[in-house]
């Protein structure tokens, strides 16, 4: 079995977790072993940087300074986790991957997208996604429901326009990217989406 990378993304709150379960099952039964992660996470040190990163008394923190740590967070679970993953013809779903550093970094930041390209290239290590679903949702919607359900992290807590930002941000980067990238809009039931998501799956194995 020929390994397979998907990854989902999309503004904070737009139900990606969800969305990955119920994937999950799906690849199973497709007969896919399938690794689940997340970023920044997935590792020791890659978690441990998680908790710099979303840490929210280091307001402090410089754009470059975050960039750098996404990056290094990514570099060590490409290493660690998914290269050997795809190696040995798993399935990888990862709850975030570089176009989240495109959009919040190089968008929403201002940082450039060349940027976060040009910093990303050796955390890579030739790796991308197969597929990339990105979940749209209005950015007041999703900072409501995380509102709701926890306390706000370091990240979360930015302002609504940067947040807007990072909304409009990934619609752009979908348009730039209509073969990788998949839209779906996430007030649609879950059921709905879970559909769409596993129609274009289903497509991508039989090309194989
Ligand atoms: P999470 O809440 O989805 O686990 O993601 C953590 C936060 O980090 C979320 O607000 C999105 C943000 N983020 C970036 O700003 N850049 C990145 O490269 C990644 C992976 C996440």
């Amino acid at each position: 079995m020929k390994g397979i990378f998907i990854t989902m993304e999309g503004p904070d709150g737009s139900g990606k977790s969800t969305q990955i379960e119920m994937l999950k099952e799906f690849l199973g039964k497709k007969g896919y072993d399938t690794v689940i992660t997340r970023e920044p996470g997935g590792t020791r040190i890659s978690e441990n940087i998680r908790g710099i990163i979303l840490n929210k008394e280091f307001t402090e923190m410089s754009d470059m300074t975050e960039l750098l740590l996404y990056t290094a967070a990514r570099a060590q679970l490409v290493h660690e986790v998914i290269k050997p993953a795809l190696s040995s013809g798993k399935a990888v779903i990862s709850d975030r991957f570089i176009d989240s550093t495109a959009v919040y970094q190089g968008i929403a930041r201002g940082l450039g997208i060349d940027t976060v390209y040009d910093i990303n290239a050796h955390a890579l290590a030739g790796i991308m996604p197969d597929v990339t679903f990105h979940l749209d949702l209005p950015a007041e919607v999703g900072i409501s429901r995380k509102k709701n359900q926890a306390e706000l992290d370091r990240m979360e807590l930015c302002t609504i326009d940067f947040h807007k930002k990072v909304a409009e941000g990934y619609r752009e980067l979908a348009r730039r990217n209509p073969d990788r990238i998949i839209t779906i809009d996430a007030t649609l039931p879950k059921e709905d989406i879970c559909d769409i998501i596993t129609k274009k799956i289903d497509e991508l194995l039989k090309q194989d």
